[in-house]
């Protein structure tokens, strides 16, 4: 890799110290967050973190987005960083099969003023996808869901995003299982055919960046 300097790894207290100096997470975020551990506490971990949050609402914003999808919305914590970074006629399109879990987020959509913008559809992501009209076209996407389906979601996605549309792919270094080898899970496989499906197709141009376990960030070319 030659002397070009290598991402540093965030230890706890660097974390803690990043997120203590990047825009502060709102009572609405933190409430969500505080929600979800006590009622999902093994599930927690599928949650994005505040700095991610923080990052998706400003990339959001700075792409000028104004329609927007998520594959995988859990509790909503995603969603809306996602809302939040639309303009008040923004659209999102949710995409989940949980309704226990999108109950939650179903009240915090209120709570954070965004419902009026999302969706949301209850189905296999690929299933709503494959049905939306020809014409349906995104500004930003966030895949975030069962990882053997993002080759097939990137499939139905890219050629939705309007020129300059953002892509973000979340897990894509999964906690570094990628490089190793006795790594064999499903979903870990999923994520390599996903990456290297990625990295050389040529109507995007895109880096992975360490934030999460692995965040693809995504632009489709004009
Ligand atoms: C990692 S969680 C999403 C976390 C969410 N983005 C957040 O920040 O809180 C993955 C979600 O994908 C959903 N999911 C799994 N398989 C799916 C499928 N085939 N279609 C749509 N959603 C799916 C699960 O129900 C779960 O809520």
């Amino acid at each position: 890799m030659g002397v070009t300097r290598a991402t540093e790894t965030i230890s706890p207290e660097l974390h803690e110290y990043l997120v203590a100096h990047s825009a502060p997470v709102d009572d609405v975020l933190a409430d969500l967050a505080a929600e979800t551990e006590r009622l999902f506490p093994e599930r927690i971990g599928m949650q994005i973190g505040p700095e991610q949050g923080t990052f998706m609402t400003l990339l959001t914003r700075l792409a000028g987005a104004r329609d927007a999808v998520e594959i995988g919305t859990f509790t909503g914590y995603s969603s809306i960083c996602l809302a939040r970074g639309l303009p008040s006629d923004g659209t999102l399109l949710a995409c989940d099969i949980s309704e226990e879990w999108t109950s939650v987020a179903r009240r915090y959509w209120e709570r954070a003023g965004v419902a009026d913008k999302v969706t949301l559809k209850l189905a296999p992501a690929l299933e709503t996808l494959r049905m939306l009209p020809t014409e349906r076209r995104f500004d930003m996407a966030f895949i975030d869901a069962d990882k053997e389906g993002y080759v097939d979601y990137w499939d139905e996605l890219v050629p939705r995003m309007r020129p300059n549309g953002v892509l973000l792919v979340d897990n894509t270094l999964s906690n570094g299982r990628v490089i190793d080898p006795t790594e064999i899970s499903s979903p870990v496989e999923g994520i390599r055919d996903f990456n290297d499906r990625a990295v050389a197709d040529e109507r995007v141009e895109l880096v992975v960046l360490p934030i999460g376990d692995g965040l693809t960030l995504a632009r489709k070319k004009e």
